[in-house]
């Protein structure tokens, strides 16, 4: 049978890795954001996610010991090498998004798992990261609508004019036609 508190020691350290993979990500996205709304979330965030770095550190310390973790979070991982192949601001806002979805779950199961085992010592540190998480990410989510509508609006704009040059040669005939009657 698992013993819950090193299947918190565990995941607290899949966390660890996981935010520090957010921060190289955020690093470079920051660097890349060509919105500045966008770009403006992503610092924050940054700075917040080396806050919350040290937060779970420090509940490791609490706990007693750094538990040597290797694998960060696969959804986030994923979320790193999607990154590269950002075309716009849109899916960089829309993939930060997702992690933060991602956090802020793996903070819930994580808070739960703490009060489970009574390791009320970083119950704090944990609902701190928590709260942060919803905020960043109720920002984002603002960003992803403004980015995605912006996008959709251009995507139509393109759609319309495209569509219009198409529909050239087929209302031609019909002209034509119209022509010819008259
Ligand atoms: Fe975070």
């Amino acid at each position: 049978m698992i013993d819950l508190r090193d299947l918190l020691e565990h995941r607290l350290g899949v966390m660890l890795l996981t935010e520090r993979a957010i921060e190289r990500t955020l690093a470079k996205l920051r660097r890349d954001a060509s919105d500045e709304g966008l770009a403006n979330a992503f610092e924050r965030h940054l700075d917040e996610t080396r806050a919350h770095v040290a937060n779970v550190e420090d509940a490791l310390r609490r706990l007693g010991r750094m538990t040597p973790v290797r694998l960060a979070d696969p959804a986030v991982m994923r979320f790193r090498l999607e990154h590269a192949s950002f075309a716009d601001a849109a899916e960089a806002a829309s993939f930060a998004g997702a992690a933060g979805h991602q956090e802020t779950n793996a903070y819930e199961g994580l808070i739960a798992l703490a009060e489970g085992v009574g390791a009320r010592e970083v119950l704090g540190l944990m609902a701190q990261n928590l709260a942060y998480e919803r905020a960043i990410l109720e920002q984002v989510n603002l960003i992803v609508r403004r980015l995605a509508a912006q996008r959709g609006a251009e995507d139509l704009e393109l759609a319309l004019q495209d569509g219009l040059r198409r529909s050239e040669p087929q209302r031609s005939p019909q002209a034509q036609g119209q022509g010819a009657a008259r």
